[in-house]
C-alpha cells in the first residue's frame, strides 16, 4: 500500500499515519519529523533546512525530495509506505512519479483529512510531540497518561518551535497556498479520498481505513 497523508498543520496527519503504519506493517515517512532529528542531530540538511522551518516556509524542494527519494528506496518501503507532510506543492508531487517510476511503484491512495481552520489553531497550539519516537498528544483532547511522558516509548514530550502563534498563522497561509492544489492534482488521477479529521481520534482512524479501501 503506497499512501499519502495529506492535511494542513495539525490535521492528525502524524497521529493517524502512525495508527496506520502500526495496522498494515508499512513506515510511516514523515519529511517532518526527518527533517527535526537532522535538525537536532546538527547535520548539513539540518542546519539548511533550520531557517525555513523556523519562519514556517517550506524548505527548498531539492533538499526534501533528495531525502524522500532516499528514504522510499530504503528496504522497509519494499511493502509500502505512508507519506506525512510530503508533497507539499506541485513540484514535488511531479518529483515523487519520477521517484517511484524509477522504483518500479505506484501511487494507491491519497487521503485528505479536512479540519476546519479555527480547530487547526486549537490542536496545533496544545499539541506535545515525543522527542524519542515523534507521537504527538495534546493537552486537553489526547493528553498522555503521565504528564510530560510518551505512551507508547516513555520519551520525554515537547512543545515544538513551530507551534507558536506567529508560526502557526505562517505555516496555514503557506498550506492554502502551496499545498492545497494538490487536492485537484490527485482528484483528477481519481487517488484523492477525503477524510473528516473532526472527531475522536479513533472515529477518524476508522474513516481513513475506510478511505484506503474504497
Ligand atoms: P510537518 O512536521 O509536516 O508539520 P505540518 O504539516 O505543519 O503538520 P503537523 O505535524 O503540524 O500536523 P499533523 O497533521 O501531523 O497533526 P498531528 O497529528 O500532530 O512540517 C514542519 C515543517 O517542516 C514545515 O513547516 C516545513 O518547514 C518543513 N517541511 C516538512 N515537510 C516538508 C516538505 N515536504 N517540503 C518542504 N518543507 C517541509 O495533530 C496535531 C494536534 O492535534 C496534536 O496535538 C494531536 O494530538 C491533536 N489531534 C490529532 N487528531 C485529533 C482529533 N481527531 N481530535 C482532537 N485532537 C487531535
Ligand atoms: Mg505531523
Ligand atoms: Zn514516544
Amino acid at each position: 500500500m503506497n499512501l499519502i497523508f495529506l492535511g494542513a498543520p495539525g490535521a492528525g496527519k502524524g497521529t493517524q499515519a502512525q495508527r496506520i503504519a502500526e495496522k498494515y506493517a508499512i513506515p510511516q515517512v514523515s519529511t517532518g519529523d526527518i527533517l527535526r532529528r537532522n535538525v537536532r542531530e546538527g547535520t548539513e540538511l539540518g542546519r539548511r533546512a533550520r531557517e525555513y522551518m523556523d519562519r514556517g516556509a517550506l524548505v527548498p524542494d531539492e533538499l526534501v525530495v533528495a531525502m524522500v527519494a532516499e528514504r522510499l528506496g530504503e528496504p522497509d518501503c519494499a511493502q509500502g509506505f505512508i507519506l506525512d507532510g510530503f508533497p507539499r506543492n506541485i513540484s514535488q508531487a511531479e518529483a515523487l512519479e519520477r521517484t517511484l517510476g524509477s522504483l518500479g511503484r505506484e501511487l494507491d491512495r491519497v487521503i485528505g483529512i479536512e479540519v476546519d481552520s479555527e480547530e487547526l489553531v486549537k490542536r496545533l497550539s496544545g499539541r506535545r510531540v515525543c522527542r524519542s519516537c515523534g507521537a504527538s498528544y495534546h493537552v486537553v483532547y489526547n493528553p498522555s497518561k503521565a504528564e510530560g511522558l510518551c505512551d507508547r516509548c516513555g520519551g520525554e514530550t515537547y512543545q515544538r518551535d513551530d507551534d507558536k502563534e506567529e508560526t502557526i498563522k505562517a505555516r496555514l497561509a503557506v498550506y492554502e497556498r502551496e499545498t492545497l492544489p494538490l487536492v485537484e492534482y490527485y482528484r483528477g488521477k481519481g487517488l484523492y479520498r477525503a477524510v473528516n479529521g473532526v472527531g475522536d481520534v479513533d472515529a477518524v482512524t476508522r474513516a481513513v481505513v475506510d478511505a484506503i479501501g474504497r
